[in-house]
């Protein structure tokens, strides 16, 4: 940690198609105090899709991840949550309800519960009494400024029985980006007896400090982990080494999907690896070129060839187990 910060804890943020268990692994390593997985259809789980199934594996490495919920329906939501707290591998799980993206929220799933806050109630009530484990919530501040949600949303979260709320604080209507709304956030916790977690665009100490300002019990961070998971501790990370890290983590995930996959361990690990690869290597000389050649690259040869040329004289170990 940053010698002179006195921080909240620090947690990696759900991210869909990336905080799969080896993107969580290399984060907890270099410092994530909890993560959670992508979001995972409760409906999928309870017709035991496989493909669905696959995104609640975890790593025996992994200490403090919860699986993160979607849906619309209370009773599907509480029967995929037994599902999930019955696998004894997750801390808690965390129900969805701040994704804007239309294929979610047409099912009135994600943000859209922003809009039917008793129905984001009935499913908050329902999950905590199928399981014993805690239940949280993952939400933005209102579906946009004209229409904050968030007093409403906090009073219904307790009577239902959560344990925390994580705000993103911005509204539905700003996507990822603009104001991170820190005077309302610290309304919220002012507001309530429920721990409240903050998000949004903390990238260095500066602005994790003046979120933690506002008071929260813990601090979320997703997209600048992407480029550097070592922003935990708010140091730089060797990007070779994490790439390397994280590219034996995916070859190893992979190998779990043999039994639905059309892809090879190795097919697959190099299409979602690509998705991960350039982002270690942000503004660094010959990143771009590194970008721009990624559909090109379709073997872990390629991949361990591409970045090469990154490699540190000196190298550093991280706190890895080897595969
Ligand atoms: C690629 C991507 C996928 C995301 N997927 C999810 C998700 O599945 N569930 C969720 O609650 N938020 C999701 N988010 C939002 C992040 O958790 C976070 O709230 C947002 O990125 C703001 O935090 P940041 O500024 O630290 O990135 C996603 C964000 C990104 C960039």
């Amino acid at each position: 940690m940053h010698p002179h910060l006195r921080l909240p804890p620090l947690y990696l943020a759900p991210m869909a198609e990336f905080t799969s268990p080896p993107m969580r692994v290399v984060c907890e390593q270099c410092g994530a105090q909890r993560t959670y997985t992508e979001m995972v259809n409760a409906e999928g789980i309870c017709r035991r899709s496989p493909k669905t199934l696959f995104l609640l594996e975890t790593f025996s490495e992994e200490r403090h991840v919860w699986a993160h919920l979607y849906g619309h329906d209370p009773i599907r939501l509480a029967e995929a949550a037994r599902f999930v707290a019955d696998l004894g591998r997750f801390e808690g799980i965390d129900i969805n309800a701040g994704c804007p993206v239309p294929r979610i929220t047409a099912q009135g799933a994600g943000s859209a519960l922003l809009n039917d806050l008793p129905r984001l109630e009935a499913i908050v009530r329902e999950v905590t009494r199928a399981v014993s484990l805690p239940v949280s919530v993952k939400t933005r501040l209102g579906p946009n400024p004209q229409r904050p949600t968030w007093q409403e949303t906090l009073k219904r979260l307790e009577a239902a029985g959560a344990r925390a709320i994580t705000f993103h604080a911005r509204y539905t209507s700003q996507g990822h980006t603009g104001t991170v709304h820190l005077d309302t956030l610290h309304e919220a916790v002012s507001a309530t007896s429920l721990p409240v977690f903050g998000n949004g665009s903390i990238t260095d100490p500066a602005t994790a400090k003046a979120m933690a300002e506002t008071g929260v019990h813990a601090l979320l961070i997703a997209r600048a982990a992407l480029e550097n998971p070592c922003i935990f501790t708010f140091s730089k990370g060797d990007p070779h080494c994490l790439a390397l890290q994280h590219l034996r983590l995916e070859l190893r995930y992979r190998e779990r999907a043999q039994a639905f996959s059309r892809l090879s361990p190795e097919e697959a690990t190099v299409l979602t690896f690509r998705r991960h690869l350039f982002r270690y290597f942000k503004g660094l000389p010959g990143a771009n070129s590194l970008r721009g050649n990624l559909m090109h690259l379709h073997t872990i040869d390629d991949l361990l060839r591409a970045i090469a040329p990154f490699r540190p004289e000196t190298p550093t170990s991280l706190p890895t187990q080897h595969l």
